[in-house]
């Protein structure tokens, strides 16, 4: 079975208890539906899925000691909750490419692109002194891309994948900025 948003929700809900963690899922899943608007305008709820559900396994595996069970983990769940659906799964273990499943189709480059363009972009906000995204200018966003010490986690060659799917960094930036700002009570940003 494949699922719908709301029982996407459900599960996350039931799986993952850490705001940060949350916020972070909605915030993926904002940037990859409005990913999905340019590059895949009849399922931009099932792209939004994948961003939602990218980390389920976040609270449920010992990815700081073994990163390749981050992935392979959230589908476990997901197949205990009785989901099927392969091209979720698939997309959910791109995203982290440690997992050994590597980016091939326009989606998996979304996610894995739109998951550290999420946290950087909310790192550019915490320099301003409101802290919220709506403060945040394209351009602040290039120019700390360039600066590799700033926020070094946000991994850089990841947001370039971008490039994969026909688009730019620049519009991912766009959008991510756009679609972040949208929902930023969600996001606590
Ligand atoms: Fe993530």
């Amino acid at each position: 079975m494949s699922i719908t948003r709301e029982q996407a929700h459900e599960i996350l809900m039931k799986y993952m208890e850490g705001e940060r963690y949350i916020q972070h899922s909605y915030a993926v899943e904002c940037i990859m539906r409005g990913l999905a608007k340019r590059l895949d305008p009849e399922r931009v709820e099932f792209w939004g899925i994948v961003g939602l559900l990218h980390d389920l396994d976040e609270e449920h595996c010992d990815w700081e000691h073994d990163l390749s069970v981050h992935g392979p983990t959230s589908v476990e769940i997901l197949k205990k909750e009785g989901v099927e659906d392969q091209e979720l799964f698939d997309a959910i273990c791109s995203h982290n490419p440690k997992s050994g499943v590597k980016a091939k189709t326009k989606l998996q480059y979304a996610v894995l692109a739109a998951d550290p363009m999420s946290g950087f972009c909310k790192a550019v906000a915490q320099i301003y002194p409101d802290k919220r995204i709506a403060s945040v200018k394209a351009k602040s966003v290039r120019k700390r891309f360039t600066e590799a010490r700033f926020a070094a986690g946000a991994n850089r060659e990841y947001m370039s994948m971008i490039t994969h799917t026909g688009l730019t960094l620049d519009d991912l930036i766009d959008i991510a900025l756009e679609e972040m700002n949208a929902i930023s009570d969600q996001l606590g940003l």
